[in-house]
């Protein structure tokens, strides 16, 4: 594994292995929208520390868990309002767009990705997407901007007219993961021949074994990322270093591709 930390070497060697890559997956993660005001989810700082996820058994259970669920998310919807894509989500909008990267796998329920300008059928949303909400009995899809007033003038978690619990359409750890997701996201995964992990310390389930699989399938691995993460050793190469000052060339045309 070839270590990187100065970042204009690290933007030259992505520039190379960019260069010569048939097609490559971006596989991305909070890392990515930290420099938007968005938190991630395990730097020591991170909001979400103090408001940490209520686990899906917990939420299905109990009714005071959900309502407390809600307040959570709205008090990080209020936290993160007005977030802008960062150079990470222009420039992996731009790669995708000249076609070098063939899909964006993201864990991230922002919509960074699709703010950017990427092309929704090219995101796979492995986590859902925090931008509306859906019932978990019969799954059709509720609006925030209608959920919210009515929660904050009850106080009681949002009901479907089916009977069914409303849910912010993300998925919390115990639930299930969108099966049609895990599959496009394998399948890019097995297509690519570059794998670049960013902005995630790979430490999720099912997810982190996305790269893994890419790189048993004889993609080169490269790992993006400002803290150490486990799967380090298996790859070809770690830039680490701030994602956004990383990336920040790629928003702009490669040159001879
Ligand atoms: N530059 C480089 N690295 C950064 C930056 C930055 N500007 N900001 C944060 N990072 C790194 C952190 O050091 C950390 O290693 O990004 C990584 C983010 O890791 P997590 O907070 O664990 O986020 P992620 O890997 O996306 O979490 C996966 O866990 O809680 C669940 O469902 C949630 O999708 C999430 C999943």
């Amino acid at each position: 594994m070839i270590l990187i930390e100065e970042v204009k070497r690290a933007q030259q060697e992505l520039r190379k292995v960019l260069g010569v890559c048939d097609m490559a997956v971006a596989f991305t993660g909070a890392g990515l929208s930290t420099e938007c005001g968005i938190p991630d989810f395990r730097s020591m700082d991170s909001a979400w520390r103090r408001h940490p996820p209520i686990p899906f058994k917990e939420f299905v259970a109990d009714s005071e868990a959900r309502a407390l669920a809600w307040r959570r998310k709205f008090v990080m919807d209020d936290l993160t309002a007005g977030a802008q894509p960062g150079r990470g989500h222009r420039a992996l909008a731009h790669l995708l767009e000249q076609g070098i990267i063939g899909a964006i796998v993201t864990q991230n329920i922002d919509g960074m990705h699709q703010a950017a300008g990427a092309q929704d059928e090219r995101i796979i949303e492995l986590h859902g997407n925090g931008g509306y909400a859906s019932c978990l009995s019969c799954g059709a899809r509720h609006e925030l901007h209608e959920v919210r007033p009515r929660f904050e003038a009850s106080g009681l978690a949002p009901e479907c007219g089916c009977g069914g619990a409303v849910k912010s359409a993300t998925i919390s750890f115990g639930q299930s993961m969108p099966q049609e997701a895990l599959r496009r996201a394998r399948k890019v995964s097995l297509d690519c021949d570059l794998f670049l992990a960013i902005g995630s310390s790979l430490v999720v389930y099912p997810a982190a074994t996305l790269p893994v699989l890419a790189k048993e399938n004889g993609a080169a691995l490269v790992i993006v990322n400002g803290e150490p993460t486990p799967l380090d050793a298996s790859a070809d190469m770690v830039l680490r270093g701030d994602i956004g000052a990383i990336l920040e060339p790629f928003e702009g045309a490669l040159k001879n591709k």
